[in-house]
């Protein structure tokens, strides 16, 4: 079990990690400019979805816009969760944040939502939305989660990113849902208010 992807290490001497999750059709490198962006210090891990659908990277399958293959789901959220755990092994990451985009929202929600999040306790979501309906509701307590979302998104509902939201502070979490007045692509501005959002989040993991 091995994924393909990049480790960019930081300059910071608080050895803090970003993992990045990129959308349909991207790739390992994608994320790496945001990531910089939204924390100039961390080191950046990106793997790179397996699925290829019509030639594009995904991290699962589906069978239409917005409908999972449950099944892959399943299988490939394990696959990442152990996959993750023996790179934050492996590169030393120390506390790790995970940034999704679009389907990499999705799987990342996948991993929280499964109860498989072991590895990070902070997650940013741009542009997600609920991937399965869990039977029975994993403890998220002390996961902070950050989503942002556009009101005008084609491609999520926003009374589906609202239901995810929903699941994630039942179980637990502290999420802020935010929303722009947007489409499915990022503005400057949420990438300011991503920033915030985990250099706040940073200050309140400081000891004291
Ligand atoms: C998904 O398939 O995860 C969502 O529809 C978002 C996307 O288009 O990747």
């Amino acid at each position: 079990m091995s994924f393909v992807h990049k480790w960019v290490p930081g300059s910071g001497s608080g050895g803090r990690t970003l993992l990045l999750l990129h959308g349909t059709g991207g790739n390992e490198s994608d994320l790496l400019p945001l990531g910089r962006v939204l924390d100039g210090d961390a080191n950046l891990l990106s793997p790179r979805g397996k699925i290829l659908e019509h030639g594009m990277p995904r991290f699962f399958k589906r069978l239409a816009e917005g409908v999972f293959d449950q099944q892959d789901l399943k299988f490939r959220t394990a696959e990442l969760a152990e996959w993750i755990a023996s790179a934050a092994k492996q590169y030393q990451t120390g506390p790790v944040t995970a940034v999704g985009y679009s389907n990499g929202a999705n799987i990342a929600a996948s991993l929280l939502l499964s109860g498989q999040a072991t590895e990070f306790d902070r997650a940013v979501l741009l542009r997600a939305m609920t991937p399965f309906e869990p039977e029975v509701l994993p403890d998220l307590r002390g996961k902070r989660i950050l989503m942002l979302n556009g009101t005008h998104d084609p491609i999520i509902p926003p009374d589906n990113s609202k239901h995810l939201a929903a699941l994630l502070t039942k179980a637990g979490a502290d999420v802020d849902l935010r929303w722009t007045n947007t489409g499915h692509g990022l503005e400057q501005g949420e990438i300011v208010e991503a920033s915030e959002w985990l250099r706040t989040n940073m200050e309140k993991d400081q000891p004291r």
